[in-house]
């Protein structure tokens, strides 16, 4: 089964720090993989590492099958393997539509059919009231929507979200949610989401990868990783007798 992204022996040092060690990850079409851990766990350089904004110290990065490991972003986009940014960046000036509708030019859709591909998304975002006003005016939970769905425009296969839900209150999470549950069946894309709402986690992800100083900890599905005792030691910050708690 060759349809993944796959880290095997990732390793990244910033100056002598060793942010990541050893990391083999996996990420399947069709998926939603939670990407969890404490800050400063090497959550947001492996993401960095995958989609090649990162050059890894050791080990290599496979999409498809493929070596990609010293692959541009670019290149490795057009290969399917994508991502997003925190910061949302949208044609402030354009329509929404427009926003979305280049997003499915930038993936190679046909101009005839960009604007009703791009109207097909936003109703899965549920953002079609938005279709005509100018990006810039959107709300903040509805311009993340945005954001990610331009991005689901370019048809990845796999799309890595860093802190999707980042900022955002109860509704616009829970929104975001249903609009993430949705994607794998709808779209075929296998989901990468660093995200610290747990609700949010456990809610949707297929399987979690746990990082911890840089290194994996678990990977199971929910429950399992929710039942592992070094996660909880580690990530929820759980003492033993005797041991000091470590806040996420
Ligand atoms: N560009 C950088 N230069 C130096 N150190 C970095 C850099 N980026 C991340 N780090 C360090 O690498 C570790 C992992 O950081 P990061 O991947 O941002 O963690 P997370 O996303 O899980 O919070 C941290 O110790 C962080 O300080
Ligand atoms: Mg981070």
């Amino acid at each position: 089964m060759n349809d993944a992204v796959r880290a095997e022996g990732v390793g990244v040092s910033f100056q002598g720090v060793r942010a990541l060690d050893a990391v083999d990850l996996e990420l399947r079409r069709g998926e939603i993989l939670g990407l969890i851990g404490p800050n400063g766990a090497g959550k947001t350089t492996l993401v960095n590492t995958l989609s090649g904004y990162q050059t890894p110290t050791t080990g290599r990065i496979h999409v498809d099958g493929r070596d990609v490991t010293r692959w541009s972003p670019e290149r490795r986009a057009r290969a399917g393997l994508v991502r997003t940014f925190q910061a949302v960046r949208l044609f402030p000036e354009l329509s929404v539509l427009d926003n979305v509708a280049l997003g499915v030019l930038a993936g190679g859709g046909r101009r005839k059919a960009a604007r009703a591909e791009a109207m097909d998304l936003l109703a899965t975002a549920r953002l079609e009231q938005w279709a005509h006003h100018a990006a810039a005016s959107m709300p903040y939970g509805a311009e993340r929507r945005l954001g990610i769905m331009r991005a689901l425009a370019t048809r990845p296969h796999y799309l890595l979200l860093d802190e999707p839900a980042a900022g955002l209150n109860d509704r616009e999470t829970d929104e975001l949610t249903a609009v993430l549950e949705r994607m794998p069946a709808e779209h075929g894309v296998g989901l990468l989401v660093i995200e610290h709402d747990m609700k949010l986690i456990m809610g949707v992800c297929h399987r979690i990868h746990v990082l911890d100083y840089g290194r994996t900890l678990a990977v199971g599905s929910p429950s399992e990783v929710r039942a592992d005792p070094a996660v909880r030691r580690a990530y929820y910050g759980e003492a033993e007798e005797g041991n000091h708690a470590r806040g996420a």
